[in-house]
């Protein structure tokens, strides 16, 4: 479904903006669903479906800043028990970030947030890290 998405469409911010798009209209249980890019030294908000978000987050702070500076997918099952987690929104209550790698360089992270505890397992994982790796190869430079 995301390559008939992304078919023939190489600008980045287009196919984050629809891929946002198909994971909130898709996935049942998220508050938040959306995209972070690298910008010099931190994260700046991207294309996202959900209630406008922090703009910018350090590499190394929250999960974002996790899932981006370990270059690793991070599930926070609740955030409650995370330390230095960033509450955008005070509903979210657990969290999965995948990093978004492309040529071997680090672009951002895809950032998915539900207002239930556990909401996202392994599955998730491996579903939003193909996802993401589509959109890393169909999209040009962010
Ligand atoms: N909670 C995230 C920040 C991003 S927002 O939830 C959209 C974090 O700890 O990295």
């Amino acid at each position: 479904m995301a390559e008939g998405l992304f078919a023939g469409e190489r600008d980045a911010i287009a196919n984050a903006a629809n891929l946002s798009g198909l994971l909130w209209m898709g996935l049942e249980g998220l508050n938040w669903a959306g995209f972070y890019f690298l910008r010099g030294p931190g994260l700046v908000l991207g294309p996202f479906q959900g209630r406008p978000a922090c703009v910018r987050i350090e590499l190394g702070r929250g999960v974002c800043g996790t899932a981006a500076a370990e270059r690793r997918t991070v599930i926070v099952p609740d955030v409650a028990e995370f330390p230095g987690h960033i509450a955008c929104d005070a509903a979210s209550r657990s969290e999965l970030v995948v990093p978004l790698i492309g040529g071997g360089r680090l672009l951002g992270v895809l950032d998915l947030d539900s207002p239930d505890v556990g909401r996202f397992d392994a599955e998730d994982a491996r579903g939003i890290e193909t996802l993401a790796a589509l959109w890393t190869a169909a999209s040009g430079p962010v």
